[in-house]
């Protein structure tokens, strides 16, 4: 019997329609994705989490001339999240990036093991977390939860 999944997500035409506080975490992503360290793929990705405390966590792709021992922003930031503020339940991620893999004005959605890693930060706190892709120059897309974007994800 065929089933469907279906979700709600938000779209915003420019940062300037966010709410301040969803600004200031879009200008921290950015800042980290300027920092990132990618020399090989030429393609930064920003990450910024936002701790239910208020505290921000910035992270940044980080990549290594060995190409499978590099991290994606999503995980240097979350694992960062993860070592340093274990109790501190995670309440916004956003992603923003640049480069020549992606065409100016694209959007970055996370790669699987990011999804994968997000959807384990989200069950472990028991509270949904929510998820801000920023396209450069231009809209941004807000989604509720991690599970709207891994689908039957890998877990316990
Ligand atoms: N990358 C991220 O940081 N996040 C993603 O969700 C996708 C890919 C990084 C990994 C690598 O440094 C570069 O982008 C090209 O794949």
């Amino acid at each position: 019997m065929p089933n469907q999944f279906q979700f709600t997500y938000s779209t915003f035409a420019s940062q300037d329609a966010l709410s301040l506080a969803d600004q200031n975490l879009v200008n921290q992503a950015l800042k980290a994705m300027q920092q990132a360290y990618a020399p090989y793929s030429k393609f930064k990705v920003g990450a910024s989490v936002l701790l239910k405390s208020g505290h921000i966590i910035q992270g940044n792709n980080q990549e290594n001339i060995a190409y499978p021992s590099g991290l994606c922003a999503e995980r240097v930031a979350l694992f960062y999240a993860g070592a340093q503020h274990p109790s501190d339940p995670i309440v916004k991620i956003c992603i923003v990036a640049e480069g020549e893999l992606m065409p100016q004005g694209a959007l970055l959605s996370p790669c699987g093991s990011c999804r994968q890693v997000m959807l384990e930060s989200e069950a472990r706190q028991a509270q949904p977390i929510e998820v801000l892709l920023v396209q450069r120059l231009g809209q941004i897309i807000v989604l509720d939860s991690v599970q709207n974007l891994l689908p039957f994800g890998f877990s316990k």
